[in-house]
């Protein structure tokens, strides 16, 4: 692979049957230790309502929040494969909006592949970010945005009847320009057909060990969620928010206790300067 990963090294990693690790991830610490870490894909998903801000659904990430985190990121990782969310509304409402809103995550913040979620009435969108030039990320399976119409999530493609309409809407996203698929919690067998029958690189959230890669977000990776409930296809490959809770307490007692800070940690008036800043005092009492 070259320095800089792009979509071509994604499409020859799925040729020679490499397998591609991606993460959800927001801001410029994380993904500097991301980048250490050899991944190929950071996605700056409109998770981060979520997990940044609060919110109880992705629905309230806006375009400039979007585009300040993932500039961030991109700023601490110039070398990942750089995959920028479209939050909701930003590509729902006319197409030439939603290339314009594509394209300020190319100039503002250097993203590579714009990810979109895609229902029928969206390969327009799909078409004409990928006919403006930009890679485009098709998102299908389970869709974050649609939780309004949804109410809660469940397992896709389940039936017969689901698994052919998802199939189609895969193909479609490919034959709208589509260069890399997101399935996301798409049931294991769908997600193979799937990945089996596209060109493209497929990347699985939730959709089993058959695609091409998988993603998942960065909280649970690292174990820093207490309060939340993750799904069924997450794991966390340690547990700092112990450790972390353990650290801050740490600090508290040292403040309170004044064994933070220390001399080391202090800056210091030059030499004889502190005579003279008595002796100036002096003058003022
Ligand atoms: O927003 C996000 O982080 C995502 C991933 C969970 C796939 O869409």
């Amino acid at each position: 692979m070259s320095a800089k990963i792009t979509i071509s090294d994604l499409i020859e990693a799925k040729r020679s049957a490499g397998k591609i690790a991606a993460i959800s991830c927001y801001d410029y610490t994380t993904a500097k230790l991301v980048a250490a870490s050899g991944m190929e894909m950071i996605l700056v998903g409109d998770s981060a309502a979520q997990l940044m801000l609060g919110y109880d659904s992705t629905l309230p990430a806006t375009m400039d929040f979007m585009v300040a985190i993932t500039a961030a990121v991109r700023r601490a990782a110039p070398d990942v494969c750089l995959v920028a969310d479209m939050p909701f509304l930003s590509y729902q409402l006319t197409v030439p909006q939603a290339v314009a809103n594509a394209g300020r995550f190319v100039t503002e913040a250097s993203a590579d592949i714009i990810k979109i979620e895609v229902t029928r009435p969206y390969i327009d969108v799909v078409k004409a970010v990928s006919d403006a030039g930009m890679a485009v990320m098709g998102h299908i399976g389970i869709r974050p945005q649609s939780i309004g119409k949804l109410g809660k999530f469940k397992a896709e493609g389940t039936t017969a009847q689901m698994a052919f309409e998802l199939i189609r809407l895969a193909d479609d996203c490919i034959e709208a320009g589509a260069s890399t698929l997101l399935l996301e919690g798409i049931v294991r067998e769908v997600a193979k057909i799937i990945t089996d029958r596209v060109d493209v690189p497929v990347i699985s959230c939730g959709s089993g060990p058959d695609c091409d890669g998988q993603i998942l977000v960065a909280p649970d990776v690292l174990g820093l969620l207490t309060d939340h409930k993750a799904p069924k296809f997450a794991k966390s490959f340690t547990q700092l928010a112990p450790q972390i809770t353990e650290a801050f307490a740490e600090y508290v007692k040292q403040v309170r206790s004044g064994k933070f800070p220390e001399d080391t940690h202090c800056f210091h008036i030059k030499t004889g300067q502190l005579e003279n800043l008595t002796d100036a005092l002096k003058t003022i009492e």
